[in-house]
Protein backbone atom coordinates (compact mmCIF):
# COMPACT_ATOMS: atom_id res chain seq x y z
CA UNK A 1 0.00 0.00 0.00
CA UNK A 2 2.72 2.19 0.64
CA UNK A 3 3.56 2.26 -3.29
CA UNK A 4 0.06 3.76 -3.99
CA UNK A 5 0.35 6.31 -1.00
CA UNK A 6 3.43 7.11 -3.24
CA UNK A 7 1.49 7.70 -6.58
CA UNK A 8 -0.85 9.86 -5.15
CA UNK A 9 1.57 12.14 -3.27
CA UNK A 10 3.41 12.53 -6.36
CA UNK A 11 0.54 13.23 -8.63
CA UNK A 12 -1.04 15.58 -5.90
CA UNK A 13 2.81 17.68 -6.00
CA UNK A 14 2.69 17.60 -9.46
CA UNK A 15 -0.63 19.02 -9.98
CA UNK A 16 -0.05 21.53 -7.03
CA UNK A 17 3.16 22.56 -9.31
CA UNK A 18 1.30 22.73 -12.10
CA UNK A 19 -1.61 24.66 -10.31
CA UNK A 20 0.60 26.93 -9.48
CA UNK A 21 2.19 28.33 -12.74
CA UNK A 22 1.71 31.31 -13.03
CA UNK A 23 2.42 32.06 -16.77
CA UNK A 24 2.35 29.51 -20.14
CA UNK A 25 6.01 29.53 -19.39
CA UNK A 26 5.71 28.48 -16.15
CA UNK A 27 3.33 25.63 -16.89
CA UNK A 28 5.64 24.66 -20.04
CA UNK A 29 8.42 23.94 -17.77
CA UNK A 30 6.49 22.26 -15.30
CA UNK A 31 5.00 20.30 -18.66
CA UNK A 32 8.42 19.51 -19.39
CA UNK A 33 9.57 18.39 -16.16
CA UNK A 34 6.12 15.76 -15.26
CA UNK A 35 3.92 14.86 -18.85
CA UNK A 36 7.97 13.70 -20.85
CA UNK A 37 9.19 9.67 -20.68
CA UNK A 38 11.29 10.72 -18.19
CA UNK A 39 9.20 12.20 -15.50
CA UNK A 40 9.12 11.08 -11.84
CA UNK A 41 5.68 9.97 -12.38
CA UNK A 42 7.04 7.49 -14.98
CA UNK A 43 9.98 6.38 -13.30
CA UNK A 44 7.49 4.90 -10.74
CA UNK A 45 6.46 2.52 -13.61
CA UNK A 46 10.24 0.47 -12.79
CA UNK A 47 7.94 -0.94 -9.24
CA UNK A 48 6.06 -3.07 -11.47
CA UNK A 49 8.36 -5.74 -12.05
CA UNK A 50 7.93 -6.42 -8.38
CA UNK A 51 4.76 -6.95 -8.11
CA UNK A 52 2.26 -9.86 -9.53
CA UNK A 53 -1.14 -10.57 -9.95
CA UNK A 54 -3.87 -8.18 -8.76
CA UNK A 55 -1.62 -5.65 -6.82
CA UNK A 56 0.16 -5.51 -10.32
CA UNK A 57 -3.26 -5.07 -12.16
CA UNK A 58 -4.14 -2.72 -9.60
CA UNK A 59 -0.53 -0.30 -9.91
CA UNK A 60 -1.27 0.16 -13.51
CA UNK A 61 -4.62 1.15 -12.85
CA UNK A 62 -3.19 3.52 -10.41
CA UNK A 63 -0.60 4.60 -11.95
CA UNK A 64 -2.65 5.23 -15.32
CA UNK A 65 -5.24 7.20 -13.45
CA UNK A 66 -2.67 9.47 -11.59
CA UNK A 67 -1.43 10.32 -15.27
CA UNK A 68 -4.95 11.03 -16.74
CA UNK A 69 -5.40 13.49 -13.57
CA UNK A 70 -2.17 15.02 -14.19
CA UNK A 71 -2.72 15.52 -18.28
CA UNK A 72 -5.93 17.22 -17.36
CA UNK A 73 -4.61 19.30 -14.50
CA UNK A 74 -1.63 20.35 -17.32
CA UNK A 75 -4.85 21.06 -19.88
CA UNK A 76 -7.41 23.32 -17.20
CA UNK A 77 -4.52 25.03 -16.37
CA UNK A 78 -3.54 26.00 -19.59
CA UNK A 79 -6.91 26.85 -20.78
CA UNK A 80 -7.02 29.13 -17.72
CA UNK A 81 -4.12 30.67 -17.99
CA UNK A 82 -4.55 30.98 -21.84
CA UNK A 83 -7.74 32.97 -21.07
CA UNK A 84 -6.18 35.03 -18.30
CA UNK A 85 -3.60 36.07 -21.07
CA UNK A 86 -6.48 37.09 -23.85
CA UNK A 87 -8.28 38.88 -20.84
CA UNK A 88 -5.39 41.20 -20.22
CA UNK A 89 -4.00 41.83 -23.18
CA UNK A 90 -7.65 42.99 -23.87
CA UNK A 91 -8.10 45.35 -21.09
CA UNK A 92 -4.39 46.46 -21.68
CA UNK A 93 -5.55 47.52 -25.22
CA UNK A 94 -9.02 48.50 -24.74
CA UNK A 95 -10.32 51.81 -26.45
CA UNK A 96 -11.83 54.28 -24.20
CA UNK A 97 -14.45 55.33 -26.22
CA UNK A 98 -15.49 58.13 -23.89
CA UNK A 99 -12.54 60.19 -24.69
CA UNK A 100 -13.17 63.11 -26.54
CA UNK A 101 -12.20 62.36 -30.28
CA UNK A 102 -9.51 64.33 -32.70
CA UNK A 103 -11.53 66.77 -34.63
CA UNK A 104 -10.76 67.22 -38.33
CA UNK A 105 -12.20 70.85 -39.10
CA UNK A 106 -13.69 70.59 -42.73
CA UNK A 107 -12.25 73.71 -44.64
CA UNK A 108 -14.11 75.49 -47.46
CA UNK A 109 -13.35 76.71 -50.51
CA UNK A 110 -12.29 80.47 -51.43
CA UNK A 111 -15.18 82.31 -52.89
CA UNK A 112 -12.77 83.58 -55.97
CA UNK A 113 -12.50 79.93 -57.24
CA UNK A 114 -16.33 79.18 -56.41
CA UNK A 115 -17.37 82.19 -58.47
CA UNK A 116 -14.49 81.83 -61.37
CA UNK A 117 -15.12 78.09 -61.52
CA UNK A 118 -19.12 78.73 -62.37
CA UNK A 119 -18.04 81.73 -64.40
CA UNK A 120 -16.31 78.57 -66.54
CA UNK A 121 -19.39 76.53 -65.97
CA UNK A 122 -22.16 79.03 -67.85
CA UNK A 123 -19.79 79.83 -70.84
CA UNK A 124 -18.75 76.29 -71.63
CA UNK A 125 -22.53 75.30 -71.19
CA UNK A 126 -22.61 78.02 -74.13
CA UNK A 127 -19.74 76.45 -76.09
CA UNK A 128 -16.81 78.72 -75.31
CA UNK A 129 -12.97 77.54 -74.87
CA UNK A 130 -10.98 77.68 -71.80
CA UNK A 131 -7.72 79.70 -72.63
CA UNK A 132 -5.32 81.07 -70.52
CA UNK A 133 -2.78 83.75 -70.94
CA UNK A 134 0.28 84.51 -69.49
CA UNK A 135 0.58 86.66 -66.38
CA UNK A 136 4.04 88.17 -67.01
CA UNK A 137 3.22 90.35 -70.43
CA UNK A 138 5.28 92.49 -72.90
CA UNK A 139 4.08 95.52 -73.32
CA UNK A 140 2.93 94.94 -76.72
CA UNK A 141 0.43 92.53 -75.94
CA UNK A 142 -0.70 94.16 -72.79
CA UNK A 143 -0.91 97.98 -74.53
CA UNK A 144 0.06 97.97 -78.35
CA UNK A 145 -2.09 95.05 -79.37
CA UNK A 146 -5.36 96.44 -77.28
CA UNK A 147 -5.15 99.31 -79.39
CA UNK A 148 -3.19 101.39 -76.49
CA UNK A 149 -0.48 102.76 -77.96
CA UNK A 150 2.69 104.58 -76.10
CA UNK A 151 1.33 107.56 -74.12
CA UNK A 152 -1.66 107.15 -74.72
CA UNK A 153 -3.88 108.20 -71.56
CA UNK A 154 -5.35 105.04 -71.07
CA UNK A 155 -2.21 103.42 -69.86
CA UNK A 156 -1.88 105.96 -66.75
CA UNK A 157 -4.89 104.10 -65.28
CA UNK A 158 -3.38 100.89 -65.24
CA UNK A 159 0.05 102.02 -65.18
CA UNK A 160 1.61 98.84 -63.22
CA UNK A 161 3.91 96.59 -61.95
CA UNK A 162 6.66 96.74 -64.49
CA UNK A 163 9.80 94.12 -64.46
CA UNK A 164 11.30 95.73 -67.51
CA UNK A 165 11.03 98.53 -69.74
CA UNK A 166 8.74 96.28 -72.16
CA UNK A 167 7.69 93.17 -69.34
CA UNK A 168 5.08 93.95 -66.98
CA UNK A 169 2.07 92.25 -64.70
CA UNK A 170 -0.49 92.36 -67.08
CA UNK A 171 -2.83 94.74 -66.20
CA UNK A 172 -6.05 93.12 -67.70
CA UNK A 173 -6.78 89.55 -69.05
CA UNK A 174 -7.41 91.14 -72.28
CA UNK A 175 -3.87 90.63 -73.92
CA UNK A 176 -5.10 87.17 -74.23
CA UNK A 177 -7.49 88.14 -77.18
CA UNK A 178 -4.73 88.58 -78.81
CA UNK A 179 -2.77 85.58 -78.04
CA UNK A 180 -5.58 83.57 -79.17
CA UNK A 181 -6.50 85.56 -82.50
CA UNK A 182 -2.48 84.58 -83.57
CA UNK A 183 -3.14 81.30 -82.38
CA UNK A 184 -6.64 80.77 -84.27
CA UNK A 185 -4.75 82.53 -87.42
CA UNK A 186 -7.95 84.10 -89.08
CA UNK A 187 -10.40 80.86 -88.03
CA UNK A 188 -13.83 82.02 -85.64
CA UNK A 189 -12.40 82.58 -82.28
CA UNK A 190 -15.65 81.76 -79.07
CA UNK A 191 -13.45 81.95 -75.89
CA UNK A 192 -13.02 82.78 -72.33
CA UNK A 193 -9.76 83.63 -70.27
CA UNK A 194 -10.06 83.20 -66.63
CA UNK A 195 -6.96 84.86 -64.91
CA UNK A 196 -4.85 87.16 -62.43
CA UNK A 197 -4.61 91.15 -63.26
CA UNK A 198 -2.75 92.95 -61.56
CA UNK A 199 -2.89 97.32 -61.46
CA UNK A 200 -0.79 99.56 -58.89
CA UNK A 201 -4.28 100.52 -57.27
CA UNK A 202 -4.41 101.69 -53.66
CA UNK A 203 -5.36 98.58 -51.56
CA UNK A 204 -9.23 99.07 -49.84
CA UNK A 205 -12.18 97.78 -48.99
CA UNK A 206 -13.36 97.32 -53.15
CA UNK A 207 -9.71 97.20 -54.81
CA UNK A 208 -6.99 95.52 -54.68
CA UNK A 209 -3.74 95.27 -56.29
CA UNK A 210 -3.92 91.88 -57.47
CA UNK A 211 -7.52 90.36 -59.03
CA UNK A 212 -9.39 87.97 -61.73
CA UNK A 213 -10.96 88.57 -64.36
CA UNK A 214 -12.67 86.86 -66.89
CA UNK A 215 -12.56 87.59 -70.79
CA UNK A 216 -14.29 87.04 -73.45
CA UNK A 217 -13.56 86.73 -76.97
CA UNK A 218 -15.97 86.00 -79.76
CA UNK A 219 -14.99 86.67 -83.31
CA UNK A 220 -17.10 85.39 -86.18
CA UNK A 221 -18.74 86.26 -89.57
CA UNK A 222 -21.80 88.07 -88.54
CA UNK A 223 -21.37 88.76 -84.96
CA UNK A 224 -23.04 92.10 -84.04
CA UNK A 225 -24.17 94.28 -81.01
CA UNK A 226 -27.78 92.17 -80.39
CA UNK A 227 -25.28 88.83 -79.34
CA UNK A 228 -23.09 90.75 -77.43
CA UNK A 229 -26.53 91.85 -75.41
CA UNK A 230 -28.03 88.78 -75.10
CA UNK A 231 -24.99 86.68 -74.25
CA UNK A 232 -23.97 89.38 -70.93
CA UNK A 233 -27.90 89.26 -70.49
CA UNK A 234 -28.20 85.39 -70.04
CA UNK A 235 -24.75 85.40 -68.35
CA UNK A 236 -25.53 87.75 -65.82
CA UNK A 237 -29.46 86.33 -65.09
CA UNK A 238 -27.37 82.89 -64.66
CA UNK A 239 -25.18 84.47 -62.28
CA UNK A 240 -27.24 86.87 -60.20
CA UNK A 241 -30.99 85.51 -60.86
CA UNK A 242 -33.69 85.72 -63.50
CA UNK A 243 -35.12 88.80 -62.06
CA UNK A 244 -32.44 91.09 -62.52
CA UNK A 245 -32.33 93.78 -65.51
CA UNK A 246 -29.53 94.44 -67.14
CA UNK A 247 -28.33 97.93 -68.25
CA UNK A 248 -25.87 98.79 -70.91
CA UNK A 249 -24.20 102.06 -70.78
CA UNK A 250 -21.99 103.74 -72.90
CA UNK A 251 -18.54 103.43 -72.08
CA UNK A 252 -15.04 104.14 -73.39
CA UNK A 253 -12.26 101.18 -73.78
CA UNK A 254 -9.28 101.74 -76.49
CA UNK A 255 -9.87 98.01 -77.54
CA UNK A 256 -13.90 98.04 -77.97
CA UNK A 257 -15.96 100.50 -80.29
CA UNK A 258 -18.38 101.13 -79.40
CA UNK A 259 -17.70 100.05 -75.64
CA UNK A 260 -20.26 99.73 -72.73
CA UNK A 261 -20.50 99.28 -69.25
CA UNK A 262 -23.11 96.98 -67.50
CA UNK A 263 -24.97 97.25 -64.78
CA UNK A 264 -27.26 94.72 -63.30
CA UNK A 265 -30.54 96.11 -60.52
CA UNK A 266 -29.68 96.00 -57.15
CA UNK A 267 -30.16 92.72 -55.63
CA UNK A 268 -30.86 94.61 -52.40
CA UNK A 269 -33.51 97.11 -53.10
CA UNK A 270 -34.65 95.42 -56.82
CA UNK A 271 -33.57 98.97 -58.69
CA UNK A 272 -35.26 101.35 -56.09
CA UNK A 273 -32.29 102.39 -54.62
CA UNK A 274 -29.84 101.77 -51.26
CA UNK A 275 -26.93 101.89 -49.62
CA UNK A 276 -25.40 99.10 -51.82
CA UNK A 277 -26.32 100.11 -54.89
CA UNK A 278 -24.97 103.81 -53.65
CA UNK A 279 -29.11 105.14 -54.05
CA UNK A 280 -28.66 104.52 -57.82
CA UNK A 281 -30.66 100.79 -57.84
CA UNK A 282 -27.70 99.74 -60.64
CA UNK A 283 -24.46 98.05 -59.42
CA UNK A 284 -21.65 98.28 -62.10
CA UNK A 285 -20.65 94.74 -63.30
CA UNK A 286 -18.70 94.88 -66.41
CA UNK A 287 -17.27 96.14 -69.26
CA UNK A 288 -17.42 95.14 -72.39
CA UNK A 289 -17.66 96.46 -76.48
CA UNK A 290 -17.35 95.31 -79.94
CA UNK A 291 -13.67 94.49 -80.95
CA UNK A 292 -12.10 97.41 -82.52
CA UNK A 293 -11.04 96.90 -85.95
CA UNK A 294 -7.43 97.98 -85.05
CA UNK A 295 -7.30 94.84 -82.61
CA UNK A 296 -9.06 92.71 -85.62
CA UNK A 297 -6.63 93.91 -87.98
CA UNK A 298 -3.64 93.86 -85.74
CA UNK A 299 -3.95 90.03 -85.10
CA UNK A 300 -5.01 89.22 -89.39
CA UNK A 301 -8.18 89.22 -89.37
CA UNK A 302 -10.29 91.84 -92.08
CA UNK A 303 -12.74 94.18 -89.80
CA UNK A 304 -14.70 94.34 -93.06
CA UNK A 305 -15.59 90.51 -92.79
CA UNK A 306 -15.05 89.77 -89.50
CA UNK A 307 -16.52 91.39 -86.40
CA UNK A 308 -16.61 90.29 -82.79
CA UNK A 309 -17.55 91.15 -79.44
CA UNK A 310 -15.14 91.34 -75.80
CA UNK A 311 -16.17 91.46 -72.58
CA UNK A 312 -14.25 91.67 -69.19
CA UNK A 313 -15.66 91.08 -65.77
CA UNK A 314 -13.58 90.98 -62.19
CA UNK A 315 -14.10 88.04 -59.95
CA UNK A 316 -13.75 89.28 -56.66
CA UNK A 317 -16.53 91.65 -58.12
CA UNK A 318 -18.78 89.26 -58.27
CA UNK A 319 -18.13 87.12 -54.92
CA UNK A 320 -18.75 90.22 -53.33
CA UNK A 321 -22.40 90.64 -54.70
CA UNK A 322 -23.19 87.04 -54.69
CA UNK A 323 -22.07 86.74 -51.11
CA UNK A 324 -22.15 89.93 -49.33
CA UNK A 325 -18.60 89.89 -49.19
CA UNK A 326 -17.94 93.90 -47.71
CA UNK A 327 -14.46 93.92 -48.02
CA UNK A 328 -12.37 92.05 -50.84
CA UNK A 329 -9.51 91.83 -48.21
CA UNK A 330 -10.59 88.97 -46.99
CA UNK A 331 -10.84 87.00 -50.32
CA UNK A 332 -7.36 87.05 -49.75
CA UNK A 333 -6.24 86.95 -46.16
CA UNK A 334 -7.48 83.26 -45.70
CA UNK A 335 -9.06 83.08 -42.46
CA UNK A 336 -10.69 79.93 -41.82
CA UNK A 337 -13.73 81.46 -40.24
CA UNK A 338 -14.35 83.74 -43.51
CA UNK A 339 -13.61 80.75 -45.78
CA UNK A 340 -15.09 78.12 -43.86
CA UNK A 341 -18.14 79.68 -44.86
CA UNK A 342 -18.43 78.50 -48.42
CA UNK A 343 -18.38 75.05 -49.78
CA UNK A 344 -19.64 74.19 -53.47
CA UNK A 345 -23.27 73.15 -54.24
N1 LIG B 1 -10.01 95.04 -69.99
C1 LIG B 1 -11.03 95.85 -69.43
C2 LIG B 1 -10.65 96.19 -67.98
O1 LIG B 1 -9.76 95.59 -67.44
C3 LIG B 1 -12.36 95.17 -69.42
C4 LIG B 1 -12.88 94.93 -70.79
C5 LIG B 1 -12.62 93.73 -71.43
C6 LIG B 1 -13.63 95.87 -71.46
C7 LIG B 1 -13.08 93.50 -72.73
C8 LIG B 1 -14.11 95.66 -72.74
C9 LIG B 1 -13.84 94.45 -73.35
O2 LIG B 1 -11.23 97.04 -67.39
Amino acid sequence: MELFDKITELKNEIIKEIKEAKNLNELKLAGEKNLSKKSPLNAMMAHIKDLVGEAKANFGQAMNKARNEVTEAYQNRQLELSEAEIKEKLSKEKIDITLPSVSYKMGGINPFYLIQDEIIDIFVSMGYEVKEGPDVETDYFNFERMNIPENHPAREMQDSFYITNSLLLRTHTSPAQAHAMDEKKGEPIKIICPGKCFRRDDDDVTHSHQFGQVEGLVVDKNINFGNLKATLELFLRKMFGEKREVRFRGSYFPFTEPSVEVDISCMECHGKGCPTCKGTGYIEILGAGMVHPNVLKMAGYDPKEYSGFAFGVGIERVAMLRYGIDDIRRIYQGDVRFIEQFTRK
